[in-house]
């Protein structure tokens, strides 16, 4: 874009968070982890957001079910050695407390076959995987969107939480929020193609023993890029362009093992834990 646009551009991006208020709405609240979202409850027609996912989603069973599904919008397998196996019926791996979502990775005895995804590694697990009814899909409609949650997340070797967005059709696009590679270190990824990445590595030492927020906000550029800017504990932590505009982007949470995040993973069970999910969606005006 032209370098004076870009100017104007900078300048609307950097003040995004007064401009909401402005509006005298302020859901995205991304600089402090307790504050609660204040707007929240007034949301209604005659504002110009909408929450797709409420934080009162994981409250109970009926909540979660309203808002999200079960497992990974292909099935219950990725690139791991674990398996998704919770459904409405089989809550094994995945419990509810006082908002708070529980993922449960268990180890498996005995053989119980290969992922059906690349690179088919031996299921050694079974875990959990959440993905939101609501896609993701910034276009001139619905330009700006807000993701965030507080996690608790596991950092063993051969674990690998993620809290992302992954493209409906085909792949990329892919960004990544939360994920955690077996070690301390927050990987945000943004893939524009499966090798034009841009990653931003943020050390989080007490990851699993403390509510962490992970946020990005997508805000529309044109009718090619959109802009993605991540957030931890409410920290600017990157700013990456992709040209994801108007392509839609399922969101999910998962407990994947061993893959990227090398193994042997943990031979007892592990958790991931997360509360306060939510996704806002602004309108045009
Ligand atoms: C594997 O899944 C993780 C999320 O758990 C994702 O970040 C990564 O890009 C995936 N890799 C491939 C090759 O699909
Ligand atoms: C984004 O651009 C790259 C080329 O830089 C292209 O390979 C890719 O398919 C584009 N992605 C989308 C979602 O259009």
């Amino acid at each position: 874009m032209p370098i004076r646009l870009f100017i104007i551009f900078l300048l609307t991006f950097t003040s995004c968070d007064t401009g909401s208020e402005k509006n005298g709405a302020n859901p995205g609240d991304l600089g402090d982890v307790s504050t609660d979202n204040k707007g929240i409850n007034n949301a209604g027609k005659d504002q110009n957001f909408e929450v797709l996912i409420t934080k009162s989603s994981f409250d109970n069973f009926e909540a979660l079910e309203k808002e999200w599904n079960y497992n990974y919008p292909w099935g219950s397998d990725h690139n791991g050695s674990a398996r998704m196996t919770t459904s409405t019926q089989n809550h094994d791996q995945i419990s509810l407390d006082n908002g708070v979502l529980t993922i449960t990775a268990t180890p498996l005895m005995g053989d119980a076959g290969k992922s059906s995804h690349p690179p088919y590694l031996k299921i050694k697990y079974h875990a959990a995987s959440l993905h939101a009814k609501q896609v993701i899909q910034v276009n001139r409609g619905y330009p700006k969107y807000e993701l965030s949650g507080e996690f608790k997340a596991p950092v063993d070797k051969g674990t690998w939480p993620a809290f992302w967005i992954t493209a409906v059709n085909g792949w990329p696009p892919e960004s990544d929020i939360l994920e955690f590679k077996g070690d301390s270190l927050n990987w945000q990824n943004t893939f524009i193609t499966p090798k034009d990445v841009f990653t931003e590595k943020t050390a989080v030492p007490d990851a699993p023993l403390k509510w962490h927020k992970y946020s990005a906000v997508l805000e529309m550029i044109d009718d090619q890029d959109i802009m993605i800017t991540y957030y931890t504990d409410g920290e600017r932590t990157a700013s990456h362009k992709a040209n994801f505009t108007d392509k839609p982007m399922w969101v999910i949470i998962n407990l994947q093992m061993e893959g990227s995040s090398g193994s042997p993973g943990p031979s007892s069970p592990v958790t991931y834990q997360s509360r306060n999910v939510e996704l806002i969606r602004y309108r045009n005006q």
